[in-house]
């Protein structure tokens, strides 16, 4: 049988979503992957994906077995597709954060277990989890509530987009020309019911808003391009003067690493609309409903 993979947001459909967020809110995990193993590679660094993951393992009962990039050598020592397969047989459970998202789903192409992006070039889903499971337990209801993406339309934005389009949230986004979505994506956030306003006025974006949110200027793999991209995003940080636009009882939101005095103000990302330790924390809770998900899938 084809395990079911968690490449990017819209591998759910809306009701499983909602399932994920009600399992990442169980009293009592279920000790699903008792005995089991992850296998969790990672090309790039990371703080809070690679620690809420494994926790999230070690709280279902299994045993976590990190990897990073260069002791593994995708396409070097060997292939994605012999990797997976190889992990397929130690693990209930592959996670892998890759520069190319194409690795990902060569991953998925050959695994015998279920493969989640833990973050390509392409796409964050799991972030995106952790997001809409802080935004409902703020606002409750999502459904007709707005969101402004201030910022590059990035791996980040694509999944945010997404979950925000099944979730019932409109999205408005402020890039600077050259850093907006593309029609792909625009077209796959319709298919999953939503739409993406896009304005390159960040004021715009955020007028009325009930939740802001932005990411780093430079990802992870762009480090060549900071400098011309500093220059692109002058104009685009959130700031208190921005942050007044949005609605009285908005909320801020960001992935984390933030670099206060770029894209966010360090008055709004350390102050009181900022919701951005509950978010991070939220990794845990949403990857751990996500792989209590997968786990409970393959026993069906
Ligand atoms: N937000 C996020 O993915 O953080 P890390 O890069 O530290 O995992
Ligand atoms: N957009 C950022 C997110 C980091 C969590 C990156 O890809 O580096």
């Amino acid at each position: 049988m084809t395990p079911r993979h968690f490449l990017e947001v819209d591998d759910l459909t809306p009701t499983e979503l909602v399932e994920v967020l009600d399992l990442a809110e169980a009293a009592e995990p279920p000790r699903i992957l008792s005995g089991k193993g992850a296998g969790l590679l990672f090309e790039k660094p990371s703080a809070r994906t690679r620690n809420a993951v494994e926790m999230a393992v070690v709280q279902l009962g299994g045993h976590p077995v990190s990897m990073r990039g260069p002791e593994v050598g995708i396409d070097q020592r060997e292939s994605a597709e012999d990797l997976a397969r190889v992990l397929s047989g130690f693990h209930a459970v592959i996670g892998a954060r890759v520069f190319a998202h194409r690795t990902v789903v060569r991953m998925a192409g050959a695994a015998r277990v279920p493969v989640v992006n833990l973050l390509s070039d392409a796409a964050h889903p799991t972030q995106a989890l952790a997001d809409v499971l802080t935004l409902r337990q703020r606002f409750g209801t999502l459904s007709g509530r707005r969101l402004a993406w201030v910022g590059d339309a990035n791996n980040v934005f694509c999944s945010l987009s997404l979950a925000a389009a099944m979730t019932g949230i409109h999205v408005h986004a402020a890039c600077p020309a050259g850093f907006a979505p593309g029609a792909e994506h625009l077209a796959r956030v319709a298919a999953a019911g939503g739409e993406v306003v896009v304005t390159e006025r960040p004021e715009d974006a955020v007028e009325g808003a009930d939740v802001v949110s932005t990411d780093v200027w430079t990802s992870m793999g762009q480090e060549d391009e900071a400098e011309r991209r500093r220059r692109a995003f002058a104009g685009f940080m959130v700031d208190r003067a921005l942050m007044a636009r949005a609605g009285r009882d908005a909320v801020f939101l960001h992935c984390l690493p933030a670099h206060r005095g770029e894209e966010v103000a360090a008055d709004v990302v350390d102050g009181s609309q900022s919701l951005v330790w509950v978010q991070s924390e939220n990794r845990l809770h949403a990857t751990r409903g996500l792989l209590a998900f997968l786990a409970l899938g393959d026993q069906r």
